[in-house]
């Protein structure tokens, strides 16, 4: 991304008189490498952030009036609203997320002292399940923090964007998006225990081997319902297992402690759902042991168990998903493949040895196109830091 294209369109946006400071943030994406819809269920993932994102460029107003553009939906315009009026509005789109964020805020810390004009990029792909709103949820996190020198903590905000998410946007999601996008590393995953929050970074030495991103370029309708019914049905299922169980999350059980109990669910669609949330967690736990030994097939078999699993007892994935990832097994340059996300459409990610990247991307793509009708789009992800200022500009 340019930075001095972005000061360029702010000023053609936002014309400013004198000399005025512009800040430039940018948020990233993520992509989860395992440990799928366990977020929710008191277990572990394994995210990274990527060098795709949100960028930000912000400078203060005289007055109590926040100004958003997006470059990514022009035809929105600017949205305007006064720093009391934070409340969510359906016909202001993707500036709900802002308004979110500077609510609660304020919520917590008061009136912002100034109004802000804000003119906002980003490059990942659109509803493709690489978090963009968690991406935008941080950056404007970030940037109230710094603009107004709030002092407020990294993991505030990170859970300040996800009650933004969940609260006022209204999706019921945990809390590995806005965390990888928050708290990412160049170079490394992130496993988290979703339960306690306890992290830890784990170098991402992939040693020939490159991590692809497949974007199944298939509109995500309805995967806010479908995600809110996932789960309900693991709070369910967890429900019916402490009728017997002292156990506070499905990721408190091991594999064989599920086993022994799973009778107790009856219901079989909660029971697939249930197996699929403390199988996850555990292998979760399993990968990373793997990585951190050097087993890469390993790694890459666990990967593709998670995709099973997303796909026969979850039941997230869908033609294009497993579409795309059952041509990424046949290749032989691929360890693993699994979608990444929520699912429903969105993308997933392949292992895929660094030399035979061409390859892979020209032979999966033209089956996917093939058996889809439409083109899927590929990317090999660069692992970044998390959200950031990046310049300060005097112009
Ligand atoms: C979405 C949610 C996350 C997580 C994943 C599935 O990305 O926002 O909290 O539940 O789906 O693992």
């Amino acid at each position: 991304m340019d930075t001095q294209l972005l000061i360029k369109k702010f000023h053609e946006i936002f014309p400013v008189e004198g000399q005025e400071e512009v800040r430039i943030f940018f948020s990233p994406g993520r992509i989860n490498l395992i440990g799928e819809h366990t977020d929710y269920n008191g277990g572990h993932v394994f995210p990274g952030a990527i060098t795709y994102g949100t960028y930000g460029a912000v400078k203060k107003r005289d007055d109590q009036v926040i100004k958003l553009y997006s470059i990514n939906f022009p035809d929105q315009g600017s949205i305007e609203c006064s720093l009391n009026e934070m409340d969510y509005r359906k016909e202001h789109g993707w500036a709900n997320y802002p308004k979110g964020v500077i609510r609660y805020i304020q919520d917590k810390y008061g009136l912002l002292k100034s109004g802000l004009d804000i003119l906002i990029q980003g490059n990942i792909p659109n509803g493709a399940g690489l978090s963009s709103s968690a991406s935008l949820e941080m950056l404007m996190g970030i940037m109230i923090n710094e603009m107004f020198d709030l002092n407020m903590d990294r993991i505030e905000l990170v859970k300040l964007g996800k009650k933004v998410e969940n609260e006022f946007i209204g999706v019921n999601s945990g809390i590995m998006d806005q965390f990888a996008v928050g708290m990412g590393k160049a170079d490394c995953g992130i496993l988290l225990d979703c339960n306690t929050l306890k992290f830890e970074y784990a170098p991402l030495d992939l040693d020939g081997y490159d991590i692809v991103i497949m974007n199944t370029n298939k509109r995500r309708e309805l995967a806010d319902s479908k995600y809110n019914e996932r789960r309900r049905e693991c709070e369910k299922a967890l429900s019916r297992l402490q009728t017997a169980l002292d156990i506070h999350e499905l990721g408190d059980l091991s594999e064989k402690e599920f086993e022994a109990s799973k009778h107790l669910i009856a219901d079989e669609t909660l029971m697939k759902r249930a197996r699929h949330a403390v199988y996850e967690n555990q292998r979760t736990l399993k990968a990373l042991h793997a990585l951190r030994r050097g087993e890469m097939k390993t790694f890459g078999k666990l990967m593709n168990d998670s995709h099973h699993s997303l796909r026969d007892d979850y039941e997230v994935t869908g033609k294009e998903l497993d579409t795309l990832v059952e041509a990424a097994w046949k290749h032989e340059g691929v360890l693993g493949a699994r979608m990444t996300g929520a699912g429903f459409g969105g993308c997933a990610i392949a292992i895929v040895a660094s030399d035979r990247v061409e390859d892979f991307i020209q032979r999966v793509g033209k089956e996917y196109l093939e058996k889809i009708g439409y083109k899927a789009d590929f990317y090999v992800a660069k692992i970044g830091d998390g959200a950031k200022e990046i310049t300060k500009e005097v112009v």
